[in-house]
């Protein structure tokens, strides 16, 4: 096919991912697989080992250059992130270990504090477990109600639904910006503004959008915002958990220990003021230090370009894979990042990874995470998931569809 014009200049863009040049069984990988995490750029890797190598201390506490070096850049990542997220205040980011712990932050404090018998809680039919299981728990403990808002065909939410679930009785609203197994970006901005009308409160789980388009959390008015950055071209085991200042100040805290903490006596401990108010213990200096090149390497590249860039991937792997016969595309929403869910015809999508898998080619199959979406969308076994990231070119989808054929040949 023609060259796609972009802004952004692909073969350098992989030249700063190392791993890109590593062959799986034998041949050159292609790695489909961005939804789950992403791989990281060379500036990234290299800030770990600079940090390792050069300024490794423990901070805020010490008075020593080391330490004082290593908190500068700690606090220097915390304020890219507020930019990044368009927080107005720094003290609203939170470092956690990824989306999953900053729900829970969420359901064991502003759960625990303020929701009891009755109250209702409402996700929806796209949520990631870790936007399912945390509320259940909630639930569980204390007498709440869960309530899911449906969806359509398409995979997009039943906004007509979400309207009629909405009561006094809303305490919370928890949904995901951007579905991982089927690519639905929300209309979180509706969904925020019609939950605040009857009082509640809303959590965006923005695992799958932030590092596909902007996200602007005043713009939003979210009271929450959750991501990890693994899926951002940055660590693992980091997340921010965004959240309003009156909330966050209003909640009790998550776990106890140092740094989280004011004065401790044997009969009383007060407790820090934010952000340090929720991050107990030596928190993951090294990677919260590097995730400040992942923003910049993303703002660089620039968000507007790469979701561009994304769309005709998204675009041309649609039309391909549409092309081949006993294929099934899961998902068709009209707002959609750069996902292609599918099923083939007699071939169990286990399969599917597995000889991909021999070709080189590294996709997701199964329920990812989002087994009562499948149940819904009569799939138990789930699908494929091809996940696309800057990185990825149109060579490589007409890779995937040849694997995909090879893939019929060898199962019907
Ligand atoms: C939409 C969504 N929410 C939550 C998560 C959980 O993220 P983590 O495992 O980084 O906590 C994921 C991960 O795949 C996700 O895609």
């Amino acid at each position: 096919m023609n060259k796609p014009k972009t802004a952004l200049d692909i073969e350098k863009i992989r030249s700063d991912f190392p791993i890109l040049n590593e062959a799986v069984n034998g041949k050159s990988l292609v790695y489909f697989d961005n939804a789950a995490t992403t791989q990281k750029p060379s500036v990234v890797i290299n800030a770990l080992t600079d940090y390792y190598g050069h300024y490794n201390a423990n901070i805020h506490r010490g008075l020593h250059a080391l330490a004082e070096k290593a908190t500068f850049a700690f606090e220097n990542s915390r304020h890219s992130l507020q930019r990044f997220l368009n927080a107005a205040l720094v003290e609203e980011i939170i470092f956690t270990y990824g989306t999953t712990d900053g729900i829970n932050l969420v359901a064991q404090t502003f759960g625990r504090r303020f929701l009891g018998q009755g109250d209702e809680i409402i996700i929806s039919t796209l949520e990631h477990h870790s936007n399912i299981v945390p509320w259940q728990m909630l639930c569980e403990e204390r007498g709440c109600v869960l309530r899911v808002i449906p969806i359509n065909e398409q995979g997009e939410l039943r906004m007509d639904e979400y309207e009629k679930m909405l009561s006094e009785r809303t305490k919370l609203v928890s949904v995901v910006h951007v579905s991982n197994s089927l690519g639905t970006i929300n209309p979180v901005k509706t969904i925020i503004e019609k939950a605040h009308a009857v009082g509640a409160k809303v959590l965006i789980d923005g695992a799958q959008a932030t590092s596909h388009m902007e996200v602007d959390v005043q713009a939003l008015d979210c009271d929450f915002y959750v991501f990890s950055l693994h899926k951002l071209y940055g660590p693992t085991g980091l997340g921010v958990l965004y959240g309003k200042k009156a909330i966050l100040d209003a909640m009790p805290p998550y776990r106890g220990g140092g740094e989280m903490i004011k004065e401790v006596t044997f009969e009383k401990t007060t407790y820090n003021d934010l952000p340090y108010k929720f991050e107990a213990g030596t928190p993951n200096i090294a990677d919260v230090v590097a995730a400040l090149t992942a923003v910049q390497y993303v703002d660089e590249l620039g968000k507007t370009n790469m979701a561009a860039y994304e769309n005709e991937l998204l675009r041309y792997a649609t039309e391909q894979l549409g092309d081949i016969d006993g294929l099934r595309i899961v998902g068709q929403a009209a707002e959609k990042i750069s996902v292609v869910s599918f099923v083939l015809a007699g071939i169990h999508p286990q399969d599917i990874g597995t000889i991909l898998d021999q070709q080189g080619i590294a996709i997701r199959t199964g329920h990812h995470c989002t087994q009562p979406l499948m149940n819904r969308l009569g799939l138990p076994s789930g699908t494929a998931r091809a996940s696309f990231a800057v990185y990825n070119t149109f060579a490589e989808i007409d890779k995937l569809v040849q694997g995909i054929r090879k893939v019929q040949k060898m199962m019907l």
